[in-house]
């Protein structure tokens, strides 16, 4: 889909984010094509580059994450880039800014937050009172939004100063993955699964996030943030969201986000009552990862007495008529045994068998939809083994890799969301409501954790988390599809 020239203006542009996401991304748009030839882009930080020294240094980016740029199209690409250092405290670069952007008064203006959340009211109050906020500027949000749910509406209060709620764009950049958005393809393009997509005909839903490696140098925030606040309150949350809400109106902003919504209002509470029997705290210790010894998650963080999680497991439940009494098992972890996202629609088993015993026992169906890595949508099913030797019946998958399936570059969720941003487009981005119902589930959790005496249970480094993360499933007769 074609987009109009745009000025994108990247705070934070000397980060990590940049340099492994944004700037990859856009060159991409770029060589695809969508990056109109009058758009420019602001990479803003208060680092003093001179446009060239920043360039390089964009180049090297872009150069390490894309694998087959072709020289001259970067050289076009980055000529698009100006640097421009900005002091949030003092103001200072700011003029400069602002004259380059009132060049163009009426067109798409996009300002990227690539900054931590402290800054986010400095960088609004500045745009604000410099006037650089037209009707059609947006503004990017990169999580995290708070750390619950009094600190995210003081940041959202923040923020809607000066924007209004459509021209915001707070990034859960799991939206963008491809296979996040094959799940509304998958459910709402099929007549097949819509009628079994209830407690009648499912068993349980897992939603697994796991993750290879460790915290390494992010280890300051993460101390602070945690598993559940890293990854449940919003991408975990979010992927619950798509598997369990009702069809939307349409593809409209407000029609999903609405549906999502309903969804995070029905999460039965996890309470000081019930958190020990409902969630499972993990930190890892030394082990091994990729056949390499690892240190442990307190090693790395220098400091011995941390309590923060680094690996949860939760049942959750959703109290409503198409999904009561089936357990959503959500799990994720750093330094697990190996990186792998999925979604496991564990379907109920047939009513009743007509096979004899020697022909073996029948599995229930089972719909996989791999995020990551190797994407794709499986379907467990069972056939006859072929043969002449009588009916033996065994499981296999009906497997579509979209590697195979389609011999295309597989976009990075970044590319597709700036185009978004760009189109104006806010589906794939989180309302401020679901923001605060995320939180409004999440804190109660995080407050039982605190009001414990119990500290995470430990788990070795390239394992699959504590034991206790199994038997939260087992005690319910089922298991992690890894484990089973
Ligand atoms: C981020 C978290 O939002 O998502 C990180 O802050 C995590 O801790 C990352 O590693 C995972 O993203 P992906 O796309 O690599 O699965």
């Amino acid at each position: 889909i074609e987009v109009d020239e745009f000025d994108l203006v990247v705070f934070g542009a000397s980060g990590d984010l940049a340099h492994r996401k944004l700037l990859p991304a856009l060159y991409h748009r770029y060589d695809d094509g969508q990056v109109p030839d009058g758009s420019r882009i602001f990479c803003s930080a208060r680092r003093s580059y001179s446009d060239a020294e920043y360039r390089a240094w964009a180049r090297e980016a872009i150069e390490e994450h894309v694998k087959n740029h072709e020289t001259h199209k970067l050289d076009a690409f980055l000529e698009k880039i100006h640097y421009i250092a900005i002091d949030l405290a003092s103001g200072e670069g700011l003029a400069d800014l602002k004259s380059a952007l009132e060049e163009r008064p009426h067109g798409i203006r996009a300002f990227y937050l690539a900054v931590g959340p402290d800054l986010f009211g400095p960088i609004c109050e500045h745009l604000g009172s410099n006037s650089l906020v037209t009707p059609q500027t947006r503004i990017v949000l990169e999580k995290p939004i708070g750390k619950d749910g009094t600190s995210a509406k003081v940041l959202n209060d923040t923020v809607a100063r000066v924007f209004d709620e459509h021209q915001i764009f707070r990034i859960d950049h799991y939206l963008g993955k491809e296979t996040v958005q094959n799940l509304m393809a998958l459910r709402f393009a099929n007549a097949l699964f819509e009628p079994l997509w209830n407690a009648a005909h499912i068993d349980h839903v897992q939603i697994t996030v796991a993750e290879a490696l460790g915290v390494g140098g992010r280890a300051g925030y993460y101390d602070t943030a945690g598993a559940l606040r890293d990854m449940v309150q919003n991408h975990i949350l979010q992927l619950l969201c798509l598997v369990a809400m009702e069809p939307p109106e349409s593809m409209d902003a407000d029609s999903v986000r609405d549906e999502k919504l309903k969804v995070l209002k029905a999460l039965a509470p996890i309470t000081e009552a019930n958190a020990e029997k409902l969630t499972v705290r993990g930190q890892y210790t030394a082990g091994a990862s990729a056949g390499g010894a690892v240190p442990g998650y307190l090693d790395e963080l220098g400091n011995s007495d941390s309590a923060t999680e680094t690996f949860v497991a939760l049942k959750a439940e959703i109290a409503n008529w198409r999904w009561a009494g089936v357990p959503f098992y959500l799990r994720t972890g750093k330094r697990l045994a190996q990186r792998v996202s999925e979604i496991v629609v564990q379907f109920r088993p047939i009513p009743h068998s007509i096979f004899s015993q020697e022909a073996g026992s029948i599995s229930a169906n089972r719909l996989i939809i791999r995020l990551q890595p190797d994407e794709g949508v499986q379907m467990k099913i069972m056939i006859k083994d072929p043969g002449p030797g009588g009916m033996r019946l065994r499981q296999v998958p009906l497997d579509m890799s979209f590697a195979e399936a389609f011999k295309v570059r597989n976009p990075d969720a970044y590319e597709r969301l700036i185009m978004d941003v760009i189109r104006g487009n806010q589906t794939l981005f989180m309302r401020r409501d679901e923001v605060d119902a995320a939180w409004a589930w999440i804190d109660p959790i995080q407050a039982a954790w605190a009001a414990s005496r119990d500290k995470p249970r430990s788990y070795t480094a390239g394992t699959w988390g504590p034991s206790a993360s199994i038997a939260l499933v087992e005690r319910d007769h089922r298991t992690w599809a890894e484990d089973g």
